[in-house]
């Protein structure tokens, strides 16, 4: 039987719409909207869309959005004197400083000065601490969302296999941590990995997130299981195509035939990330305004 597919784009819809009425009571209650600052430097092409994009998004959820976008040359200490504004912002609940950033600026140093209770991306060390032990912080969009999908098909993950590919700090290693808080066991692959079709094959819920075109094959999988695939991989033209096709990296034809649901690419776990950058914030102005 092929899996089911799992719906991202319309799961993020409902989760904006959520989010939006619950962001019009918090701006009832409080008398203010909920605030996400975006800081872009410089002019990468795909993090332009990115940033207008969830301008675009902020706005529709009934919150405030205030974009600053700023030269590529622009010096360290520029940019930390904006976040040091932003941080003492009571409009603003939530930071979000595009990533990546110009070669000259210290990605490290920009997020560690950004307040912990407005990083809305989850990505300064504070926050992957409170992870890391479980304390109440905040997340990763884009491993949360896979989450929340994961929940929504399977309930209670309590003694299930996962494996989780790719051990980057802002999407492996936090989705490793989500999965072992909610009692699954997990296994942390990566290239150095010896045998991972082996590693796969035991796995009751899979989670790709190495950037490598289609890498995850049909049969590497157990049938039956929940594959998220967060990979967006530019396959090169096809002959008279301006444009190679998205793939993620999972080889999805083969999947679909032995996964019990899988996450499609484009509109699987992609959509998800500004739907919980929205919910992100909406818990950072509660929190803020408490
Ligand atoms: N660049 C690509 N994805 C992201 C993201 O989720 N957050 C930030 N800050 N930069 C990104």
């Amino acid at each position: 039987m092929a899996a089911e597919i799992i719906d991202g784009k319309a799961f993020a819809a409902s989760l904006r719409e959520k989010v939006g009425a619950l962001a019009a009571a918090f701006e009832a209650q409080a008398g203010r909207k909920a605030g996400l600052a975006v800081v872009l430097v410089g002019e990468d092409p795909a993090s332009q869309v990115y940033v207008g994009s969830k301008g675009k998004a902020t706005l529709a959820a009934n919150m405030a959005s205030f974009e600053h976008r700023l030269p590529a040359e622009t010096s360290a200490a520029e940019l930390l004197a904006l976040i040091d504004r932003l941080n003492r912002d009571p409009a603003v609940d939530g930071i979000l400083v595009q990533l990546p950033l110009p070669d000259h600026l210290d990605e490290q140093a920009v997020i560690a000065a950004i307040d912990p209770n407005k990083d809305v991306d989850g990505f300064h060390v504070i926050n992957a601490g409170r992870l890391a032990v479980g304390q109440p912080g905040f997340v990763p969009c884009t491993p949360l969302g896979c989450m929340m999908m994961l929940t929504d098909r399977l309930g209670d993950l309590s003694g299930l296999e996962a494996v989780v590919i790719g051990r980057s700090n802002i999407v492996g290693k936090p989705m490793a941590q989500l999965l072992l808080g909610a009692n699954a066991t997990v296994t942390m692959a990566h290239s150095r990995t010896k045998d991972l079709p082996d590693a796969v094959r035991r796995a009751d819920i899979v989670v790709a997130a190495v950037g490598r075109a289609e890498m995850v094959k049909g049969d590497w999988l157990k049938p039956g299981a929940t594959v998220i695939d967060v990979g967006i991989n530019r396959l090169a033209p096809e002959l008279g195509a301006a444009k190679g096709r998205l793939v993620g990296d999972v080889a999805f034809d083969e999947a679909r035939e032995v996964a019990g649901a899988i996450t499609p690419v484009p509109g699987g776990v992609g959509p998800m990330t500004i739907a919980v950058l929205l919910r992100n914030t909406l818990v950072a102005a509660h929190r803020n305004a408490g």
